[in-house]
């Protein structure tokens, strides 16, 4: 463990899927003029392990990412985003803060199964305190306020806040355990409806009509909640790799869309689960539709390899609704490229695998048990005047409509 830190042009990556040993993966290091950074392959690995995304063939070349900004092909799941980078800029002092040092600053409990070592021969993870209990949750929610405002942190406290670079994403957020588990825990930005209830209170609805959502809970913070996910990433004490659809399509060469995904899905899912599992993500872009969550972004969808190197998706995570009414999808969705409709969904179903009967039966029963929504959100403690502001966009000409159209009278 480092104390302070000098700028290093390479690191070195570590598999941590095997909970007795961690093994070296390769070496990254610092490309495009200090913009991405790439990773080679170590010896070992080219001999036992395996491609850790479809742009990163076992092979001795050097990976170079095409765009700046980034790390090589699944490495770039690795760092943190909006929030993580803030955290580090606040808390980590470095004369330097390019991706490399942004890879090494996520710490040990970063997202998947990778890891980053100052060191070839040994595991060495930028240092990491305990892991929060849920008994620093409001302490922890006051750290997290005055990171937002920019007010001083006492050294002390930085431990808190620290676990949230591991992963991604752009909300405030950090990592704790209950109950021996790992979860993180997701904060409002001091938005006018208290968003991680009505994200949790989201999450409860998608498993209501079918999706496989990960598990969350509401905890309460203040005036408001915090809520926390589970982490499925963790078996303990194993890690699972992870790749997000970003990192997956791009491998692929393909567009950012949910058909693309499907299709991914038929080479890379176990045999006898592909049809499910093409179907799942059906039934995920149609919730996402009909509940106005337009932030379905291709860093919202993630594969996890099983331990015979297939890949199933992840549980759904970061489903909840904008509040905006955009009509556009982030990822495309059908022959009207990002638009949000049914018919737009429906549309490409048989690159789901779906005949138009079974994808039209889906759309019917995800718009039959969303048609309780208000309910569903008032039964998980979402104020009135927060479910007000939503059902201008779910109960929305547009979208209701649309829903009505499956739903019978
Ligand atoms: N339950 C989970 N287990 C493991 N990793 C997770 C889980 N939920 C989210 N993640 C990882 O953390 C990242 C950030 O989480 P999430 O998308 O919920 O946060 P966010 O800040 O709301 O994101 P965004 O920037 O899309 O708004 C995800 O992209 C994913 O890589
Ligand atoms: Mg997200």
């Amino acid at each position: 463990m480092a104390d302070s830190y000098l700028p290093q042009d390479r690191l070195f990556l570590w598999w941590l899927g095997d909970a007795t040993q961690p093994r070296p993966v390769g070496e990254l290091g610092l490309a495009a003029g200090g913009r991405a950074v790439s990773l080679r392959y170590a010896p070992g690995w080219l001999r036992s392990g395996f491609a850790l995304s479809e742009d990163l063939p076992l092979t001795g070349e050097l990976f170079v990412p095409r765009d700046k900004d980034c790390a090589a092909g699944a490495v770039d799941d690795a760092r943190p985003n909006r929030w993580g980078e803030r955290v580090i800029r606040r808390f980590e002092p470095s004369p330097r803060l390019s991706i490399l040092e942004f890879l090494l600053f996520a710490g040990d409990e970063r997202y998947g199964a990778l890891g980053v070592s100052l060191r070839a021969d040994a595991y060495a993870p930028w240092r990491s305190g305990p892991m929060p209990a849920l008994g620093s949750l409001l302490e922890m929610a006051d750290v997290v306020r005055k990171v937002l405002a920019n007010e001083a942190v006492p050294e002390s406290q930085r431990r808190l806040v620290m676990p949230g670079a591991s992963l991604g994403g752009a909300r405030p957020k950090s990592l704790i355990t209950m109950e021996g588990e790992p979860w993180l825990v997701k904060f409002s930005e001091g938005e006018e409806i208290d968003t991680p209830l009505v994200e949790h209170a989201t999450m409860a609805l998608a498993c209501s009509c079918g999706v496989e959502a990960a598990t969350t809970q509401a905890l309460p913070v203040g005036s408001g909640h915090a809520v926390a996910v589970r982490r499925f990433d963790r078996a303990d004490p194993a890690r699972l790799h992870a790749v997000s659809a970003h990192v997956a399509l791009r491998a692929a060469g393909e567009a950012l869309g949910y058909p693309q995904l499907a299709q991914l899905l038929r080479r890379v899912a176990p045999a006898d689960e592909i049809r499910s599992q093409q179907a799942q993500l059906f039934r995920r872009m149609v919730f996402n539709i009909l509940i106005d969550n337009t932030d379905d972004h291709e860093k919202n969808h993630a594969l996890l390899r099983q331990a015979d190197g297939h890949y199933r998706l992840s549980p759904a995570f970061d489903v909840v609704p904008r509040a905006q009414g955009l009509g556009y999808q982030a990822m495309g969705v059908g022959d009207d490229a990002t638009v949000s409709t049914l018919a737009n969904a429906l549309s490409q179903a048989r690159q789901f695998g779906l005949k138009p009967q079974a994808a039209q039966a889906i759309v019917r029963e995800v718009a039959m048990r969303m048609a309780g929504w208000k309910e569903a959100f008032t039964a998980q403690g979402v104020q009135a005047r927060d479910i007000e502001v939503l059902a201008q966009y779910i109960d929305g000409d547009r979208l209701r409509r649309q829903r009505e159209e499956f739903t019978p009278r």
